[in-house]
Parts: C-alpha cells; structure tokens; sequence
C-alpha cells in the first residue's frame, strides 16, 4: 500500500493520517513533520528550513526530494507507507514516480481531501497541536478533553507558528494552484480519490477506509 493524503493546509491531512496508520499499520511520512522535527533540534537542515516553515513558504524542491528519497529508503517503508505533505508541487510527484519506479513500485492510492477556503481558514486558525507526540487538535472543532492538554501524551498544547493569521493566508497562496496541478496530474492517471473532507472527522475517516480496503482488504 502507497498512499499519498492531498490537500490544502488544514485540510485534515494529519488528522486522518492518525487513524490510516493505525488501522493499516504502514508508517506516516509527513515532510512538515520532519522538517519540524529538524528545527526543534536544530540539525543543519532545520536551520535551513525554519524560515521558510515560520513564513510558510514552501522548502525549495531539491532539499524537500533528498529528504523523501533517504526516507524511503528505510526499512520500515519498504512494504508500503502513507505520504503525508508531499508531493506538494509537480516536480516533487514527478520525482516520486521515479523513486518508486527503481524500486519497481507504483502509488496505489492518492486520497484528496477537499475543504472550502472559508472552513481551512477557521481550521488553522483554531489549531492547537501538542508539541510532544504531534496531535491535532481545534478550539471548537475537535476540543481536547482537556482544554489545553494532549488526550495523548498530557502535554501542553501550542499553537504552530504558521498558524497565525499571516502565515495562514501565505501558506493557503503557495498551496492552492499547487495543489489543483496535483490533483490534475493524478486524476489523470486514474489514481485520484476525492474525498468531501468538510464533513465530521469520523466520516471523512470511514470513506477513506472504504477507498483504501476497495482492492486491499
Ligand atoms: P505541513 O505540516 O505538511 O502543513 P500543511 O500541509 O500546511 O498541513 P497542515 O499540517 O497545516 O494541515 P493538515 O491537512 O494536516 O490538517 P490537520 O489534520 O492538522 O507543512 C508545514 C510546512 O512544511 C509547509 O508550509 C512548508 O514550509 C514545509 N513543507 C512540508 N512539506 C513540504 C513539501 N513537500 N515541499 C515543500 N515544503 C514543504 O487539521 C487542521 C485543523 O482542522 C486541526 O485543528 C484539526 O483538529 C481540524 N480538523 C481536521 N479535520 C477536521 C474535520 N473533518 N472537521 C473539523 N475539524 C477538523
């Protein structure tokens, strides 16, 4: 199973990323993750992202590629994975066919996740995530049990960097003509599963499930 999640920021990549891992126990490759995870420890390459994830601009091509192609070279990726964040430009999706074509591989799967502008504004706004074991949560829309504290881990939750209003509507720029191109590329491939991602978390969850187990159950 090689899945990519699409769709623009907010659009509950992560979140459904969560229960898609657990169900089908293949690893979660998130590039925002990584590149996180880079900057909170300072590693030469966080020093070098962090400018472009605080401003929200996209990481340059080549350095977002190599990143991918060590990634998938772990042992944990070589019976499938779920690509979460990438590709996110044409020549990103390009180079992941021709990673994946030397190893005599192909995505099985894009799911595409479709929000309104009005509703991914709201969501990135309302985000808070828990800096320990990276859950998702929103203000309103999917409360802790806890306000404040991780139903996970009971860290305290913050809010990203790019989730401030500035950053939001930079990052919904960069992404949105992307993001169309994207879905083109793969629906004309015959590989593209649009997905209402407006509704309640449960159900955007129990159609992906349908898609995925459709010729993997
Ligand atoms: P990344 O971390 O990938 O951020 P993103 O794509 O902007 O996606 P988000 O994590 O913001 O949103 P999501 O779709 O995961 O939504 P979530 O589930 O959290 O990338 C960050 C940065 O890294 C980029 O800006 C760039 O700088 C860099 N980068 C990463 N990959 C790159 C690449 N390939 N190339 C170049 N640069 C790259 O949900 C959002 C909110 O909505 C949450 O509060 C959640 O609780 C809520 N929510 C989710 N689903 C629902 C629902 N169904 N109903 C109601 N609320 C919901």
């Amino acid at each position: 199973m090689h899945v990519v999640i699409l769709g623009l920021p907010g659009a509950g990549k992560g979140t459904q990323a969560a229960s898609i891992i657990e169900e089908f126990r293949i690893p979660h490759i998130a590039t925002g993750d990584m590149f996180r995870e880079a900057k909170a420890a300072k590693t030469p390459l966080g020093k070098e992202v962090q400018a472009y994830l605080d401003k929200g601009l996209l990481v340059p091509d080549e350095l977002t590629i190599r990143l991918v192609r060590e990634r998938l070279q772990q042992p944990d990726a070589k019976h499938g994975f779920l690509l979460d964040g990438f590709p996110r430009t044409l020549p990103q999706a390009k180079a992941l066919d021709g990673m994946l074509a030397e190893e005599g591989l192909a995505l099985t799967h894009v799911l595409y996740l479709e929000v309104s502008e009005t509703e991914l504004l709201q969501r990135l706004t309302g985000r808070r995530v828990c800096p320990a074991c990276g859950a998702s949560y929103h203000l309103t829309l999917h409360k802790p049990r806890i306000e404040g504290v991780c139903n996970r881990c009971a860290s305290a939750l913050i809010q990203r960097p790019d989730d401030k209003p500035e950053a939001v509507a930079v990052r919904l720029q960069e992404n949105l003509e992307r993001t169309r191109m994207l879905a083109e590329f793969y629906e004309a491939r015959g590989l593209l599963g649009k997905i209402d991602g407006e509704r309640s978390v449960k159900r955007v969850y129990d159609e992906i499930r349908q898609a995925l187990r459709g010729d993997h159950s």
